[in-house]
């Protein structure tokens, strides 16, 4: 980077569309990580020094020691909505501005969410493998026979943005029953209109046919659903996880669906990914994704380009659009 360049320093930790690009470095001087491979916390914390601001992902981890080794960052912008690896309070004590990308992957996500239970329900994946495998001899009443989908309890915990788009496609697509559990319940004319019935946790578990996980994660949620939870499922449920990994527990989950109660998972977070679970690798009852809920690529173009609308307001002086410490 050029000494006497004054504008903004910001590093671009990954690689991104290159309009977005082109919109940053109009007035922004970037450092640009090209590659899908994120940076190793210490490259980051080396590239990070000399910056201004920072454009971030879900895989970047931003804490209070690597803020006090880069005293001159003062924006950290995501182009994801969860921000759990963002230590929202560290940054805000030090004055750094930190913003996420609401709203414009809900719809998106929520399709994925429900395309994932869909599959688990249904069997899609298993069944498919089996046909490419030249397994299929002939047609049987019980071949692959799953879970219907339409007509059943649908489960949502967390109800939020992304929890109530999968709601309407469970309740206004596929006529299901809607039971929710949320730390604060919808308006009554959400619920109305949705003809959803906030129920504590525990009855959620025993109540839903298909239970789906939308919730962020923080210290709280760390394995909000684990061994106990998954116990008190029904028998033949199937579990969508489009939240965080961390939020189930994986080993356990890994262990009801061999053992019962579930039927099935669809999952596309997982702890620690990018690993996976060996327990989930070697289910033949669970459809794995890596993690692209809200990758469509018109959804991801504006997830990033609101990370970039962000950086540009702070930098010029005007109005984040989603900061989260404004
Ligand atoms: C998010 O935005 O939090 C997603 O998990 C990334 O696709």
């Amino acid at each position: 980077m050029d000494d006497k360049d004054q504008r903004p320093r910001v590093l671009v930790t990954r690689r991104i569309f290159a309009p977005v690009l082109e919109r940053l470095s109009a007035s922004l001087l970037l450092d640009v990580h090209d590659s899908d491979q994120a940076l190793s916390p210490e490259a980051l914390r080396e590239r990070l020094a000399g910056c201004d601001g920072v454009f971030v992902a879900t895989t970047e981890r931003i804490d209070a020691a690597l803020l006090d080794a880069c005293p001159r960052l003062r924006a950290v912008c995501s182009m994801a909505v969860g921000y759990n690896n963002i230590d929202l309070a560290a940054c805000t004590a030090r004055g750094v501005l930190v913003s996420n990308a609401p709203d414009v992957l809900t719809e998106t996500t929520a399709d994925f969410g429900f395309a994932l239970l869909l599959a688990t329900a249904r069997r899609v994946t298993e069944s498919e493998h089996f046909l490419r495998a030249g397994q299929w001899r002939y047609w049987s009443v019980d071949l692959f026979a799953g879970q219907d989908v339409h007509g059943a309890t649908l489960g949502i915990l967390g109800m939020g943005r992304i929890g109530q788009a999968v709601a309407r496609r469970g309740v206004l697509g596929f006529g299901m029953k809607l039971v929710y559990h949320n730390r604060s319940r919808l308006p009554a004319e959400t619920e109305a209109a949705l003809g959803a019935r906030w129920v504590d946790k525990d009855t959620l578990l025993a109540e839903a046919d298909h239970l789906v996980i939308v919730v962020p994660y923080t210290p709280e949620t760390h394995h909000l659903v684990g061994a106990a939870e998954l116990a008190r499922m029904k028998p033949g449920a199937t579990l969508v996880n489009i939240a965080r990994g961390g939020v189930v527990d994986d080993a356990a989950l890994a262990q009801a669906l061999r053992e019962g109660p579930l039927a099935a998972a669809g999952l596309d977070v997982f702890e620690g990914e990018p690993s996976v679970h060996p327990g989930l690798l070697a289910a033949s009852n669970v459809v794995l994704t890596p993690h692209i809920a809200s990758a469509s690529l018109r959804t991801r173009l504006a997830m990033a380009q609101l990370a970039a609308d962000n950086l540009l307001a702070f930098f010029s002086g005007g109005t984040p659009p989603t900061a989260l410490n404004p």
